[in-house]
């Protein structure tokens, strides 16, 4: 297998009394697609938030492309960043720019000037997420799943070698997850693009997950692919895959 892109060693983080993070140890390698699964408020979003530099553990290390960013100021985080892209969840787009300039967002942060230029790398992203001819749009009259493909554009733009996605199924119809799921697919395969998908979509990851990492209470609980995933006798790993809670639905419906 070829050097993992990220490796966290050790990570733990607390907010106040709250442990977050307990030793978190994760690698994410080189155009694979990883899904981290698990219950809410187990850390997650936390967890992604540090393997992209954005929060600093308190004890262990994040090394991105033999790089250690926590070791590093903002200045020096930046070229670091910028192999990274980050779909936040409801797509977090600015509703007072047009679909255009907030796909152009990052790219000028990153300092690009050059007018041509943008166009391009925005006209290339909006044809990857199938948008080709909406740029001129803005956000408010785009429907939800159009905005997400809008949001994913915007983190693609800048051709990051990895892409963080938090919980990109939420609120889109199953043909539209289904979609999302193709373009994940592509940008592994074609653009070489690693991702790291956050989701409770349990036919999105047996489609789309190279790896999956189930986290538990602020630690990885377990860590395989996703027929190992469907074949474990974990009674939690089979919980969450077919969506039980420890009721008799039947029984209970019989009652009633
Ligand atoms: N900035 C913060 N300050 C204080 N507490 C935080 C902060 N960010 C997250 N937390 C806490 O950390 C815990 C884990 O949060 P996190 O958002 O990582 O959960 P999650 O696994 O992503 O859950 P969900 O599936 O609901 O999105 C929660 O209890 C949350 O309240
Ligand atoms: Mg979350």
């Amino acid at each position: 297998m070829s050097q993992p892109f990220i490796i966290a060693k050790g990570l733990t983080k607390a907010f106040g009394e709250q442990k977050v993070l307990k030793g978190v140890d994760l690698e994410i390698y080189p155009a694979e697609t990883l899904v981290l699964l698990g219950g809410s408020g187990g850390g997650k979003s936390v967890l992604v938030k540090h393997l992209m530099g954005l929060l600093c553990p308190d004890e262990g290390t994040i090394e991105v492309d033999g790089e250690f960013i926590c070791q590093m100021n903002e200045r020096e985080q930046g070229p670091v960043r910028r192999k990274m892209g980050i779909m936040f969840q409801n797509g977090a787009l600015f509703d007072s720019l047009s679909v255009f300039e907030n796909i152009a967002f990052p790219l000028r942060e990153h300092g690009l000037k050059d007018k041509k230029e943008i166009k391009r790398r925005v006209n290339d992203a909006l044809k990857i997420v199938r948008l080709g001819d909406q740029g001129n749009k803005m956000p408010a009259e785009l429907s939800g799943g159009m905005r997400k493909r809008v949001a994913l554009a915007r983190a693609v733009v800048d051709r990051p070698a990895c892409v963080f996605y938090d919980e990109p199924h939420a609120g889109l119809d199953p043909i539209t997850a289904d979609k999302s799921d193709l373009l994940m697919r592509s940008l592994q395969t074609d653009h070489g693009i690693a991702n790291v998908v956050i989701t409770h979509e349990m036919r999105s990851m047996l489609r789309i997950a190279d790896r999956v990492a189930f986290m538990k209470e602020g630690e990885i609980y377990w860590l395989g692919t996703p027929s190992e995933f469907e074949k474990s006798d974990d009674p939690l790993l089979q919980d969450f895959l077919h969506g039980n809670s420890g009721n008799n639905w039947s029984e209970r419906t019989r009652s009633q």
